[in-house]
């Protein structure tokens, strides 16, 4: 069989990541090898996002560069997977007719078929949203390292207003607990040290009787696992059985991602959230009495419909007494199809910029002096690799997901070691090991 080689460039979230990695392990046993470099490829494929008008306009003009691979080398196949093709199936082709193919989230099974049909004058398109597909049969094509990403569940039944997510990753659906767990213990024979769980909203997760937290509880039973750790939660889904589990799991890292969107009711409520501010810093309260020191990050949108100054300041507020360690701050976007689209915009891009800088520069001071208070302090760190920056220096993260970076011991990624914190920035923890 000849080989034929794939290139994927991945947009948006680790659940696209993930997405990647479970295309490549498709295709692979049909006889194609990924390459990282464009010019090589027989199929280039962008696996996108629509959760912003952003991703967007990057895939297009990017598409707008690689249609020169097709001009040059005919019979090179273009396609656009995910989010952003499920989201403007029919628009997609008028903007860019020279695609061969747009494949949306749950119809990656076809891509091999797909590849080699015959007639390929007509783009071929496969849209449908399937609410049992979760893939559970097919092996991801993971990449070297320490960490392996395990989806867990597929799909939102959330709605929140702002969100494509629903309409283009369709309803909640979830793998089996026993597929879950032989996946596990394959990455741990396969020398994986840290599991991942991915899902839309991960703690839905849910196998008949059995929950997120019996997962995580049969999880930390694998041996040479070491760190296990999800991402995202929704705040609604934290039951006390997950707070739990993560209490007692010393392998279940002390730091969990909670979204938070906005401080205000008002806005929570349109947002359709379904909690309030109370509701979810009483949440805060029991995680940082269940796990001590666990650290938090968060996903804040400005500039929602209606959002006052006051609602504005009441999220500055919160974030200014929570103390995130980090957060992950956008403009709102509006994305058409979703119920907050037809409220319109109610704020100018200058308006939605500035408070985005206001709670940015926030979150930049709050980062950098938690992470100053670690200095002295001897964190575990697993090692990831070689540092970017530095020459002749490891990184890591240490059990609350920090960066860690520090001179080289010669220890090996996989390992855990002890590090000494000696200095501290918004985003990285430095450190000397401690032998
Ligand atoms: N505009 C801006 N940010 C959004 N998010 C989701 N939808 C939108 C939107 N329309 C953000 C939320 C979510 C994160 C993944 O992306 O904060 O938690
Ligand atoms: Fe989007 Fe809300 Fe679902 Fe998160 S929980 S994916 S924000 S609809």
């Amino acid at each position: 069989m000849d080989t034929r080689k794939v290139y994927i460039e991945t947009y948006g979230c680790q659940m696209n990541l993930a997405d990647t990695e479970l295309i490549v392990g498709l295709l692979k046993p049909h006889g194609y090898e990924p390459t990282q470099v464009a010019a090589q490829a027989d199929v280039i494929l962008l696996n996108t996002c629509a959760i912003r008008e952003h991703a967007e306009e990057r895939v297009l003009r990017r598409l707008g560069e690689l249609v020169r691979h097709k001009t040059r080398r005919p019979g090179v196949l273009l396609g656009l997977t995910g989010c952003m093709a499920q989201h403007h199936r029919e628009s997609l082709l008028d903007k860019a007719p020279f695609l061969d193919l747009v494949l949306g989230p749950d119809a990656y099974r076809h891509l091999p078929a797909l590849l080699v049909q015959e007639d390929k004058d007509e783009p071929l398109v496969s849209v449908r949203l399937d609410r049992d597909e979760t893939y559970a049969d097919i092996t991801p094509a993971r990449g070297e390292g320490v960490r392996a990403w395990v989806t867990v569940m597929r799909g939102c039944d959330k709605f929140c207003t702002f969100c494509i997510v629903p309409y283009v990753r369709g309803r909640e659906r979830s793998v089996s607990l026993a597929a879950l767990l032989a996946q596990v213990r394959e990455l741990a024979a396969q020398g994986y040290k840290e599991v991942v769980y991915l899902g839309q909203t991960v703690n839905a997760y849910r196998d008949g009787d059995h929950d997120f937290a019996d997962l995580l509880w049969r999880t930390a039973e694998v041996e040479g696992i070491e760190r296990i750790r999800f991402t995202s939660p929704h705040p609604a889904d934290m039951s006390e059985r997950i707070i739990a589990a993560m209490a007692t799991c010393p392998k279940v890292a002390s730091y969990l991602h909670l979204p938070l969107q906005a401080a205000s009711n008002r806005v929570l409520e349109q947002m359709e959230r379904g909690y309030t501010v109370e509701q979810y810093a009483t949440l805060v309260e029991r995680l940082r009495a269940a796990v001590p020191g666990i650290a938090l990050s968060t996903d804040i949108i400005v500039g929602f419909p209606g959002e006052e100054e006051s609602d504005f300041r009441a999220t500055y507020d919160f974030m200014a007494e929570i103390r995130y360690d980090s957060a992950f701050m956008f403009k709102y976007s509006a994305r058409e199809g979703t119920k907050a689209y037809k409220w319109g915009e109610t704020l100018s891009e200058e308006e939605k910029g500035r408070r985005l800088q206001e709670i940015i520069a926030l979150q930049e001071r709050i980062s950098a002096e938690i992470n100053r208070q670690t200095i002295g302090q001897t964190v575990e760190v697993l090692i990831e690799g070689p540092a970017k920056r530095q020459e002749g220096w490891l990184a890591g993260k240490s059990g609350q997901f920090k960066t860690v970076v520090f001179p080289s011991t010669g220890a090996q990624p996989g390992e855990v070691m002890p590090v000494r914190v000696v200095s501290a920035t918004a985003h990285t923890l430095v450190g000397e090991a401690r032998l």
